[in-house]
């Protein structure tokens, strides 16, 4: 449960956030079913570029492949934003979203943070936070009028352009009991991992004043990105196992692709890149 000193209001979210586009709106939910669901509503009306949605609990909230993502209430930083405009397409957003809240969670206390791709954020080897990006094209609200006349309204089809919501779950208060047995030894939270229990208001602000500088990045130099990516990375020079359609690939870790996504140089010979909305990570 928050302590009133650790409550969440967009008023003391948006209390010195000097960001230009993420977090130009901030709604807190009580309760919702996924905070990915109701960003992707605001997110019809392409007025809502850079909205945020928090929630204090959900009650579907779901991770990458199929996963539950389950918190208590007040124990987390659940929250999505929602991009409308610019489409820095599916690999670049994930990793530049990766960078953006490993660079955060690393300046808060003592928390070194890595990324275990696709978006994992772990400290200490244990994971933190989780980012969940949803994409889709939709037909946007239409601004233009059709001036009452019924025949040109027809020719008005509103245009179809490319949504993307990030999801992304911070354990904060979790203590390791929090966990189910299963998790024990992979998860963990900003207070675990840090010496101080931390304030997630200030947590939230510095994540989307990272989110916004590292989108601006993304825009103009992914090579920036894709460079911090292999800085933060735990599996760069690592032998990793993916499954891929079914089907299992290991090698060695190389490098990533703005594009394409993780780079492995196989085992049994060639190179070949994975992108993240279809691959998991087997064993590293
Ligand atoms: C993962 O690591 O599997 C991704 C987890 C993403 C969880 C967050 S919590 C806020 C947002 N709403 C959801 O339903 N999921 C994301």
């Amino acid at each position: 449960m928050a302590s009133p000193d650790d409550r969440l209001d967009p008023d003391l979210i948006k209390a010195n956030l000097r960001t230009k586009r993420i977090g130009r709106k901030v709604l807190v939910y009580e309760q919702t079913a996924s905070t990915n669901d109701v960003a992707a509503e605001y997110g019809r009306n392409p007025d809502n570029d850079g909205l945020v949605v928090f929630a204090e609990e959900q009650t579907a909230g779901r991770g990458r492949s199929g996963s539950k993502w389950l918190s208590r209430r007040g124990d987390s930083l659940l929250f999505s934003f929602v991009l409308t405009g610019g489409d820095l397409g599916g690999e670049l957003l994930s990793l530049t979203c990766a960078v953006a809240v490993a660079e955060a969670i690393g300046q808060i206390g003592a928390c070194p943070a890595r990324i275990k791709w696709p978006n994992d954020i772990v400290v200490a080897g244990k994971k933190v936070a989780g980012i969940l990006v949803e994409s889709k094209v939709q037909r946007t609200l239409c601004r233009a009028s059709s001036h009452g006349d019924p025949r040109r309204a027809a020719t008005l089809a509103p245009p179809a352009s490319a949504i993307h919501v990030v999801g992304i779950g911070i354990n904060c208060h979790q203590t390791a009991e929090d966990f189910p047995p299963e998790l024990r030894e992979s998860a963990a939270s900003l207070d675990l991992a840090g010496d101080a229990r931390c304030h997630r208001a200030t947590v939230a602000r510095r994540v989307l004043t990272s989110l916004d500088h590292w989108l601006r990045v993304a825009e103009r130099n992914s090579r920036q990105v894709t460079e911090t990516w292999s800085r933060l990375s735990t599996q760069l020079g690592q032998r990793v196992t993916l499954s891929y359609n079914r089907r299992r690939f290991t090698g060695n870790c190389i490098g990533v692709d703005p594009e394409k996504g993780l780079i492995l140089q196989l085992d049994r010979g060639g190179v070949r890149m994975f992108d993240a909305a279809h691959t998991s990570v087997v064993k590293e």
